[in-house]
C-alpha cells in the first residue's frame, strides 16, 4: 500500500516534518502570573500533540509586547525571562517527534480582553479597562465594549517591527524550528492589510501596498533575525544556534466583508510574501469583522487553494513561490476529508485544532484509519505500534 499523502514528509523551508498534519496554533490562557510565562501545562499539552503524532506543531500566539497580548493570561516572548519555559515546550515537542513553532502576534485593537475561557469573568465582554490599545487607525473593532485604540505613528511602528525581530531571536534561542507570524484573525498584521481597518494616509496606508508595508517590514526583520541566529556559530542562550529554521505567516484570506479583503487580494500578496522569504502559508480567514464567517466542513479550503495556484503560477511564470507551502484549516475533522484535500491539490499540509483537543492521538488514530500499519516507518511513536493492529 503506498503511503498516504497526509502520511507523507513535508518541507518546510530548510526542514522536514515526518508527515502533513499541523497542529495550528490555540490559546491555553494558562500563563496563570500574568507574566507571560509558559507554565507545566503548556508543556504537557503540546508535548502530548507531539506524541500524538503532529508533524507540526504550533505554539499559541505568543506575544510581542506586554499591550500586544489577547489576555492576561498569553504566553510572551517580549522578555529574555520568558526563553526558559519555551524550551521546556520546544523540548517536548521534540521529544514526540514532531517540529516545533511559535506564533509570534500582537493583539492590535483587539489586544486585552479577557480569556475565552468559560471560567474567566466576563468573557467576551470587550477591552479591559485600562488596556493600552494601538492599531493603524483609531477606529474600535466594531463590537460591543471594544476600545478605540491610539493611532500608532511611524516610531510606534518602527518599535513593535523591532519588537517582533526580537521576539524571534528569543523564539530561535529557545529552539524552536518554525515561526509563525500572526497575520490574521483581525490583530494587528491583518488590521494593517484590510481597508476596514487601516484608513491611514501615510506610507502605512492608502492602496495595497501602503497597507502591506508593516507587515513586510515585520517579515523581513523576523527573517533576518532567525537567519542571523541560524548563522551565528555556538549557541544562544544555551540552545543550537546554527540550526535552520523556517518562517511561516498565518493570514486570513478574506474578510468575508464588503470592502474588505478577498481571496484574490491574499493570493497575490502570498506571492509577494514568497518574494520575501517565507516558506509557509497558513490560510485562515475572518476576525476583522464580527459575526461574518460562514463556518462549516472546510470553509476555508478553496481560499488555501487559490493561494497555492496563485504560488503554482508565479513559479510558471518564473516568478518566486517555488517551494513554499499552503496549509488549509477549518474544520477538517476526517482522515478522508484531510486526505482529499491532499490529493486534490488544494494545500501541502493540513491543520486540525477543535479535533485535536478533543483527540490529542488524532494523528495516530487516522494514520490507522488510512490503514498505515508501519508506524515505524511513518514515524509516529514505536511505543504505540500496537495500536496500529487490530
Ligand atoms: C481554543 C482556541 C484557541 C485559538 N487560538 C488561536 C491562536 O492563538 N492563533 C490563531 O491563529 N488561531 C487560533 N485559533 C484558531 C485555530 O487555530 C483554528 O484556525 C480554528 O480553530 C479552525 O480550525 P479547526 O476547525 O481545526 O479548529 C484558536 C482556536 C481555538 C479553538
Amino acid at each position: 500500500m503506498s503511503t498516504p499523502a497526509l502520511l507523507s514528509p513535508l518541507q518546510i523551508g530548510p526542514l522536514t516534518a515526518r508527515n502533513r498534519l499541523w497542529l495550528p496554533p490555540m490559546c491555553m490562557y494558562s500563563a496563570q502570573e500574568h507574566d507571560g510565562v509558559a507554565t507545566d501545562w503548556h508543556v504537557l499539552h503540546y508535548g502530548t500533540r507531539a506524541v500524538g503524532g503532529f508533524g507540526t506543531v504550533i505554539v499559541e500566539a505568543t506575544a510581542v509586547t506586554p499591550e500586544g497580548r489577547l489576555s492576561e493570561f498569553d504566553l510572551g516572548l517580549w522578555d529574555d525571562a520568558q526563553i526558559e519555559g519555551h524550551r521546556r515546550i520546544v523540548a517536548a515537542i521534540h521529544d514526540g517527534g514532531a517540529l516545533a513553532g511559535v506564533q509570534l502576534g500582537h493583539g492590535g485593537r483587539k489586544a486585552g480582553t479577557p480569556p475565552w475561557r468559560p471560567d474567566a469573568a466576563g468573557a467576551r465582554a470587550g477591552t479591559l479597562q485600562g488596556w493600552d490599545l494601538v492599531a493603524p487607525s483609531a477606529i474600535a473593532y466594531p463590537s460591543e465594549g471594544h476600545a478605540v485604540p491610539r493611532e500608532l505613528d511611524e516610531a510606534g511602528i518602527a518599535r513593535l517591527v523591532e519588537a517582533f525581530a526580537q521576539a524571534a531571536r528569543r523564539a530561535a534561542a529557545a529552539g524552536y524550528d518554525l515561526i509563525e507570524i500572526h497575520g490574521a484573525h483581525g490583530y494587528l498584521l491583518h488590521e494593517f492589510l484590510s481597508p476596514l481597518s487601516n484608513t491611514r494616509s501615510d506610507a502605512f496606508g492608502g492602496d495595497e501596498s501602503g497597507r502591506r508595508r508593516f507587515p513586510l517590514q515585520v517579515v523581513a526583520a523576523v527573517r533576518h533575525a532567525i537567519d542571523d541566529a541560524g548563522s551565528s556559530a555556538g549557541t544562544i542562550d544555551g540552545a543550537e544556534a546554527g540550526a535552520p529554521r523556517a518562517l511561516g505567516i498565518r493570514l486570513s484570506a478574506t474578510d468575508w466583508a464588503e470592502g474588505g479583503l478577498t481571496g484574490q487580494d491574499t493570493a497575490r500578496f502570498a506571492v509577494e510574501l514568497a518574494a520575501a522569504g517565507v516558506d509557509a502559508i497558513h490560510v485562515s480567514t475572518g476576525g476583522n469583522v464580527p459575526g461574518t464567517v460562514p463556518v462549516g466542513p472546510g470553509y476555508q479550503v478553496p481560499y488555501a487553494a487559490q493561494a497555492r495556484a496563485a504560488l503554482a503560477a508565479s513559479v510558471a511564470d518564473g516568478g518566486p513561490g517555488a517551494g513554499v507551502i499552503v496549509v488549509a484549516v477549518g474544520v477538517i475533522d476526517s482522515a478522508a476529508q484531510a486526505e482529499a484535500i491532499l490529493t486534490a491539490g488544494d494545500a501541502d499540509a493540513i491543520a486540525a485544532g477543535r479535533p485535536a483537543l478533543r483527540d490529542p492521538y488524532l494523528p495516530v488514530r487516522w494514520a490507522h484509519e488510512l490503514g498505515v500499519n508501519d508506524w515505524r516507518e511513518a514515524g509516529l511513536p514505536v511505543q504505540y505500534w500496537r495500536g496500529a493492529w487490530r
